[in-house]
């Protein structure tokens, strides 16, 4: 996609943006088609909110369910959206300094009117997250469908559609967010970019 260039600018000004037909056709429905049939086989699993001891499923909070990419299994979709990532992890990193080290990824699926509340998508504990996103599988999406990612911004509330072919990514420690309810089952690939998980600081005795 063209507008390439403008992502780690945008990103750094307003701390969200929009890529429109980020990957080509055929790898789009080869990603959808993929989500559709794992979900069709019970692999996803309801997610949970918070960590460790702490974490719970709340439907009410959050009514996903999710099916986690693992890197020894991915498949050749998966392959080849990371790869795209991957170009955006390093012009990100050459752009803004951001020393992005690693992602992850998961598929995402919606039942009809189930929803996200307001949230950061850093844990207290894990800060390596560092720019979320969100790459979207449905086709034909309309307002009237509602599953709209809500921005919490200082601005005002920015509402994005969950389309085919688009990618939201935004500043993971900053940005607000929920996904409202949805009228028809909403399917994405959530990610991270991941910078790495500052080492405790060696203490060093003095030697006097
Ligand atoms: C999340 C999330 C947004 C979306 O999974 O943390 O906020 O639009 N998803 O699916
Ligand atoms: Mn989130």
């Amino acid at each position: 996609m063209e507008q390439w260039e403008q992502v780690p600018d945008q990103l750094a000004e307003q701390g969200w943006v929009v890529c429109e037909n980020w990957l080509e056709g055929p790898v789009v429905f080869a990603l959808a088609e993929e989500a559709q049939q794992r979900w069709e086989a019970g692999r996803f699993r309801r997610a949970s909110i918070g960590r460790g001891h702490q974490e719970q499923h709340q439907s009410r909070v959050r009514g996903d369910q999710i099916d986690w990419w693992h890197p020894d299994q991915v498949t050749v979709a998966q392959q080849t959206y990371l790869c795209r990532l991957e170009e955006l992890r390093k012009l990100l990193n050459r752009y803004l300094y951001l020393s992005l080290v690693t992602q992850e990824a998961h598929y995402a699926l919606y039942p009809t009117q189930t929803r996200y509340q307001r949230h950061l998508d850093q844990f207290q504990d894990a800060p390596e997250r560092t720019i979320s996103t969100v790459f979207y599988l449905n086709s034909d999406w309309h307002a009237e469908d509602g599953g709209q990612l809500r921005l919490h911004l200082a601005e005002g509330i920015q509402d994005l559609l969950p389309s085919w072919n688009r990618l939201v990514l935004f500043c993971s420690a900053d940005i607000e967010h929920e996904v409202l309810p949805a009228t028809r089952e909403r399917l994405s690939i959530t990610g991270w970019l991941r910078r790495r998980s500052a080492l405790p600081i060696p203490v060093v005795h003095e030697v006097v």
